[in-house]
């Protein structure tokens, strides 16, 4: 049994007060929330200050990216156990935006996983294809070649520790969700890989959340698919009315 997990995304909003007042509109509505994870990812500037607001809740902290070195001459980055000693359990590795804007690469995610697994952070591995790619007829190929490369020489162990989030490109920040029979068409596809290369029992566990303009109004119908274990949410994720409706998914 898988337990569903829903991240929220901040990217690059909130200033610490406002980060401090979200979380405490979240905490005000969460206590009533059940049987699922629930993460914020707030910019790292943030980290800190909102820390103290969620021991001893059911709130979980990540951040959004982080360097796969221990440590050095890394001028911006953020090494891992920077991540843990302010609190986080998880972070996000590989969101399009990284591979878009910052020159993330396969080969950049697979290093960040290990070092994330290493320090005993909780990986939000992204994939997912770009409208051309789609249209073509490659969404499958693309995804496949990132989570077989992403993954790349990942023990079963290593695996089973992961959340995977299929990302469609086009769908992010646009209001354009895939259906929810693609989704599960490529959330399956997904599990299938991860079959193939740990076996079907780990493949079983690994939860696969779906991202991309999950809102309110389609939450419910994503979250009835077999294979969809829950959501990265970004814009959404922003006002704690909408994200707690979203947590809330029946
Ligand atoms: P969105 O972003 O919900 O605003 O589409 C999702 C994401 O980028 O993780």
């Amino acid at each position: 049994m898988r337990t569903p997990i829903i991240a929220g995304n901040w990217k690059m909003y909130k200033t610490v007060g406002e980060a401090v007042d979200l979380i405490k509109g979240l905490l005000v509505g969460l206590g009533q929330v059940h049987g699922r994870e629930v993460v914020v990812c707030p910019p790292f500037t943030a980290l800190y200050a909102v820390r103290p607001l969620l021991i001893g809740t059911n709130l979980a902290l990540g951040a959004q990216d982080l360097h796969y070195e221990p440590q050095g001459a890394f001028t911006g980055a953020i090494a891992p156990t920077m991540l843990t000693d302010v609190g986080c359990r998880y972070v996000i590795i590989g969101h399009s935006e990284r591979r878009q804007y910052f020159g993330e690469t396969d080969t950049s995610v697979n290093r960040k996983i290990r070092a994330a697994l290493t320090v005993g952070l909780t990986p939000i591995v992204c994939v997912g294809e770009v409208k051309a790619e789609r249209d073509r007829g490659e969404a499958e190929l693309v995804v496949g070649r990132q989570v077989t490369a992403g993954l790349a020489d990942l023990r079963p162990a290593e695996v089973a520790r992961l959340v995977i989030a299929y990302e469609p490109v086009w769908a992010i920040g646009t209001g354009d969700t895939a259906t929810p029979a693609d989704a599960q068409a490529m959330h399956a596809t997904i599990r299938a890989l991860l079959s193939k290369q740990v076996g079907a029992a780990t493949a079983a566990t690994v939860r696969i959340q779906y991202g991309g303009s999950v809102k309110p109004e389609n939450i419910d119908e994503l979250m009835a698919q077999p294979d969809i274990d829950g959501a990265l949410v970004g814009g959404a994720s922003l006002k704690a009315e909408s994200f707690l409706r979203i947590v809330s998914f029946q």
